[in-house]
C-alpha cells in the first residue's frame, strides 16, 4: 500500500489510552499547546491493559493507531505505559511516515538521566504489564549505569481510579499497603509509571511527605510532544479555540462521572465502535 504523504500541521495530535488516565497527559498537552486539536480514544471495551498479554496490546494498539488516522492524525500518542511498553515498536512500525509516534516513558527517563540529576535510587510503580517489561530499569540503566531502580507492580490502583476511586480512607490505605513495601524504602525519587497515578498523587505526596520526589508523565510528555512538533514543522500555530474530541470504545458511567475531572473541562463522550 502507498504511503500517504507527511502530515499537516493543522492536522489534530492523536492520543490514547486504556481508559481515563491518559487524559491526564491530554490535560497537559492541551495546557502546553492550547492551538492544537486533540482526538482522544480511551479503550475501556479492554482496561485495564495491565494484566493482559504483550500480544493483545500489540492488537489493540495497532487497530486504535489505525483509526488516529483515519481521523487525520499527525501524532499519536500512546499515553499509556503499559502500551508504550509493550507496543511502542509495533505502533511506530505500523505507523511509518504517516504520523509521529510518541510513547510516555522516554520523556520520564530523559528527566530522571538529566544532566546533573541528583537521583541514586528510584523506585516505580505500574501495571504488571509494565513492570513484568522492565521497560524504566533497562533504560535508565542504558542511559546512567549508577542509578539504582527498584520497581514494584501496584495492579490494583488504575481499577480503583478508573472507578473514580481516590482521595478517601480505603485507596488511602491501599495506596499506603503499597508504598510500605520495604522495597521502596530507600528510594529518593518515586516515577508514578501509570498515566492514572497522577490522580493519587497528593495521597502519595501525603505519604512521604516532601522525602521523595515524585514524577508523574504528563508534563515531561507534554514537553517533548511541543519538541516533537517543533523540529518537524508541525506545530499548529494558526488554531483558535480547537475543538477537541473525545471517544472511548465502550461506555460506563464511570468514566463519563472522572473523566472532566481528569481532563481539567468540559468534554463531551462519543463512543467510537471499533470492536464492535
Ligand atoms: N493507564 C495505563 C498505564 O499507564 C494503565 C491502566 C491499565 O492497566 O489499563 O499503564
Amino acid at each position: 500500500m502507498p504511503e500517504k504523504a507527511k502530515p499537516a500541521a493543522s492536522q489534530p495530535i492523536g492520543i490514547f489510552d486504556s481508559g481515563i488516565g491518559g487524559l491526564t497527559v491530554a490535560r497537559a498537552i492541551k495546557e502546553r499547546l492550547p492551538k492544537e486539536k486533540l482526538i482522544y480514544f480511551g479503550d475501556t471495551a479492554h482496561f485495564p491493559y495491565g494484566d493482559k498479554s504483550a500480544d493483545s496490546i500489540k492488537y489493540y494498539a495497532i487497530r486504535i493507531a489505525q483509526f488516529m488516522l483515519d481521523n487525520n492524525c499527525k501524532m499519536i500518542v500512546i499515553a499509556c505505559n503499559t502500551a508504550s511498553a509493550l507496543a511502542y515498536d509495533t505502533v511506530k512500525d505500523f505507523v511509518g511516515k504517516r504520523a509521529l509516534v510518541v510513547n510516555v516513558v522516554e520523556p520520564v527517563v530523559s528527566k530522571i538521566t538529566a544532566k546533573g540529576h541528583k537521583h541514586k535510587s528510584v523506585g516505580v510503580i505500574a501495571t504488571k504489564g509494565t513492570i513484568k517489561s522492565d521497560i524504566y530499569a533497562r533504560k535508565i540503566k542504558e542511559a546512567d549505569k549508577a542509578i539504582e531502580v527498584t520497581s514494584l507492580a501496584t495492579p490494583l490502583l488504575a481499577s480503583m481510579i478508573e472507578e473514580g476511586f481516590f482521595n478517601n480512607k480505603i485507596s488511602r490505605s491501599i495506596i499506603n499497603s503499597y508504598l510500605e513495601k520495604p522495597k521502596l524504602k530507600k528510594i529518593n525519587a518515586l516515577i508514578l509509571g501509570c498515566t492514572h497515578y497522577p490522580l493519587i498523587k497528593p495521597e502519595i505526596e501525603e505519604f512521604y511527605k516532601g522525602k521523595v520526589e515524585l514524577v508523574d508523565s504528563s508534563d515531561e510528555v507534554a514537553e517533548f510532544v511541543y519538541q516533537q512538533l517543533k523540529k518537524n514543522n508541525l506545530l499548529n500555530s494558526l488554531g483558535n479555540k480547537p475543538i477537541h474530541r473525545f471517544y472511548i470504545s465502550d461506555y460506563t458511567e464511570a468514566f463519563e462521572k472522572s473523566a472532566q475531572y481528569f481532563f481539567g473541562g468540559k468534554i463531551k463522550l462519543q463512543e467510537a465502535r471499533i470492536w464492535k
